[in-house]
């Protein structure tokens, strides 16, 4: 397995252009399935999940094809059952189940399980499609849903943390096609929720109020090809903006969005850090001495619990104390133990994680467990003394697309070693 070799104290300097936001591409390539009808998808990140999501298409019957940034997708005739352990392997490709259960009145995917991050329930999804008028089964380690017809109707999908996002995703695509009106209460607000509704709507959809908890799909006979660019990454822009910080540089993220961005550039603010637009840009840089932040993560436009662990990181390397809440997933902080090993002082008390920051870090090899986690690590390694090699770094190409060389181009000591 991969890993990577960073060489921390440098500062990091330079620009940065911000890809494709992943969770605005999975469901976005999911929806084409909802029509027979070719499909451009622009801006589309090189991400393992991206190609993990195309290989899924595949299987069920589409053409896919991946060049450069752009994603052409044609799902002329189509089956209605993912392979059991493709779709396990990514817990996004849930998603195709609205789209084959809108298009084909039935899909049946493997149950996704748990994951390093929590439970990870779909008894939401499930709620929401039975809702339609959909019948669910779950069987063998497979989840049906079958409908003679889908009917448009009233559903709330809030759940313990709050609303859902693939949730909201998916329910809102099974109803594209469902006879009369769907109203969703409770939807997600995300930004990726708002893009994977123009894609839909560009489809021919008729979905109002998105970005509201209050979202309204009027069904149509057929969806039709369609355009899209996909939105930057706010997560990744988030990543790069605290390793900036973290290291104590002057970074800008071409593309970043800050419209998206509000609840981290807000607690960057108070942590002592500048960020300043540039026409389509940010630059990040510090404003004088780390402060330390209490962070709870929440839906949007709450503080993102994607990057709550990269805060972490920070708030490790800021003198004085900050209490991370994690209120979205409930094991989520699987890279307090890594942090430690490279000399960071947290307790985790319940949901809480208490940061005594400002211990000198320094480096060591350690292990992510997953996405975030793992750009928790490369971050605190940046800023740490010595070396420190981060390994398993195929959670990061999930969702980070060429972060050795992003961060080489930001002036960093990083190299990735390949295992033979
Ligand atoms: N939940 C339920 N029932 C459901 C669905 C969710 O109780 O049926 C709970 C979850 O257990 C969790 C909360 O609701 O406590 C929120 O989960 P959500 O459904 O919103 O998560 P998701 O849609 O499965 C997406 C992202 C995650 C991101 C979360 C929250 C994708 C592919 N994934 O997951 O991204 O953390 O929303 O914002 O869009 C990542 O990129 O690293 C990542 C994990």
């Amino acid at each position: 397995m991969d890993s990577l070799l960073i060489k921390g104290g440098v500062p990091l300097r330079g620009e940065v252009t911000i890809s494709g936001a992943k969770n605005a591409v999975l469901p976005i390539m999911a929806a084409t399935l909802l029509t027979r009808e070719p499909c451009v998808i622009h801006n589309v990140p090189d991400l393992s999940d991206v190609r993990f999501m195309a290989q899924i298409l595949s299987w069920l019957g589409a053409e896919v094809r991946l060049h450069k940034a752009t994603a052409r997708i044609q799902a002329k005739k189509i089956k209605g059952a993912g392979d059991y352990d493709l779709i396990r392997k990514m817990r996004g490709s849930i998603c195709i189940m609205g789209p084959l259960l809108g298009r084909l009145h039935k899909a049946t995917v493997s149950l996704p399980g748990g994951c390093v991050i929590g439970a990870r329930p779909i008894n939401l999804h499930l709620k929401g499609f039975q809702a339609l008028g959909a019948k669910i089964v779950i069987a063998s380690g497979y989840v049906q849903a079958s409908a003679k017809r889908l009917t448009g109707s009233a559903v709330f999908l809030g759940g313990r943390a709050g609303s859902t996002v693939l949730g909201t995703a998916n329910v809102m695509m099974a109803a594209v096609l469902a006879q009369g009106v769907t109203v969703i209460e409770s939807a997600a607000c995300e930004p990726e929720v708002v893009d994977l509704v123009k894609f839909l709507n560009a489809m021919g959809a008729k979905i109002t109020g998105a970005g509201s908890p209050t979202v309204t799909i009027t069904g149509v006979d057929q969806l039709h090809g369609a355009e899209h660019e996909v939105i930057p990454d706010r997560i990744e822009a988030a990543t790069y903006a605290i390793a900036a910080a973290a290291t104590n540089g002057e970074v800008t993220l071409r593309g970043a969005r800050p419209e998206h961005m509000h609840a981290v550039l807000d607690k960057l603010h108070d942590a002592g850090v500048k960020v300043e637009r540039e026409g389509a840009s940010l630059k990040v840089s510090r404003n004088g001495r780390l402060k330390p932040v209490d962070i709870t993560t929440l839906p949007y436009s709450g503080f993102p619990t994607d990057a709550q662990a990269q805060m972490m990181a920070l708030m490790a390397l800021t003198p004085g104390i900050s209490i991370i809440t994690e209120r979205i997933f409930e094991s989520r902080f699987m890279h307090v133990s890594e942090l430690t090993r490279l000399g960071a002082d947290i307790e985790i008390e319940g949901p809480s994680a208490i940061v005594k920051g400002g211990k000198p870090l320094s480096g060591a090899p350690v292990m992510a467990s997953d996405l975030r986690a793992s750009a928790a690590l490369v971050i605190a390694g940046l800023a740490a003394r010595g070396t420190t090699q981060v390994n398993r770094v195929y959670h990061l190409d999930r969702g980070y697309e060429n972060i050795d060389g992003k961060l080489r181009q930001l002036g960093a000591r990083v190299e990735r070693v390949e295992e033979s």
